[in-house]
């Protein structure tokens, strides 16, 4: 049997980290983690209790009435994001978190109470996280790392038809805005600004299908299997 690797994803919002994330946790067999969820989650605590989180006493004294967890979900047969024990996997996709998402996930704070979690949930291996700051910050020895890369147009299109279906009400233009300020924020930052890892392989999937970019993926895999193994 092979060892368990640790699998880091990293790229900018809606290039389909996530769809291989998931595709690769069921073929392999191993837990994956969307990190994003999490600092999602922080959010919404953040404007449900109408935080000041420009003010760093505020802050810390908000991170600690935060509980996050992921569990089972047996319908969809993935992980759901509970917050404090309410599941709040739905709300945390809402264009009003995704409007302030990325400022909640600048902050030094917020970013350590997060990682902190995150390697937790690494030590075993056999993980798939995906993120910003996975191959860099959070796992830097993943034995694997890809960074998804697409068209803009491409992104656009693939994040307005996921929030269309949840909110008709929702624009092409105001998507359009959101990724590009979240993409702006997020590598732009101070701490951990989402950057590809030196030792990445980039996959670009404007133009593949999930399944011939799952295959790709796991020819990656292989080969940092065997080369695993080959070093026992
Ligand atoms: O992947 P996502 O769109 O759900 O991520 C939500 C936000 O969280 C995104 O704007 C960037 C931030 N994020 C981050 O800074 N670091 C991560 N590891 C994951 C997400």
């Amino acid at each position: 049997m092979s060892r368990k690797i640790t699998i880091a994803i990293d790229g900018w919002s809606s290039c389909g980290k996530s769809t291989l994330a998931k595709q690769l946790a069921k073929e392999l067999n191993y837990i994956y983690v969307d990190s994003g969820a999490m600092y999602r989650a922080v959010t919404l605590y953040f404007l449900r209790n109408h935080i000041d989180w420009t003010n760093e006493e505020e802050v810390i004294a908000a991170l600690s009435d935060i509980h996050l967890a992921f569990k089972p979900n047996s319908k969809t047969g993935g992980a759901d994001m509970y917050l404090n024990d309410e599941n709040v996997e739905y709300v945390i996709r809402d264009l009003v978190v995704a409007e302030k998402v990325s400022e909640v996930a600048a902050i030094k704070a917020v970013r350590s109470f997060a990682v902190e979690q995150q390697q937790q949930m690494g030590a075993g291996k056999g993980i798939i996280m995906d993120g910003r700051d996975i191959g860099t910050t959070v796992f830097p020895d993943a034995e694997l790392k890809i960074f998804m890369t697409a068209d803009n147009a491409v992104r656009v299109a693939r994040r307005f038809k996921e929030l269309y279906e949840k909110n008709p009400n929702v624009t092409i233009e105001e998507v359009k805005a959101n990724l590009e300020m979240r993409d702006y924020i997020d590598s732009h930052r101070e701490v951990s600004p989402l950057q590809q890892a030196e030792d990445a392989i980039v996959i670009d999937n404007s133009d593949i299908t999930p399944e011939q970019q799952l295959q790709l993926a796991l020819k990656y895999v292989k080969t940092k299997q065997t080369e695993q193994n080959a070093s026992v």
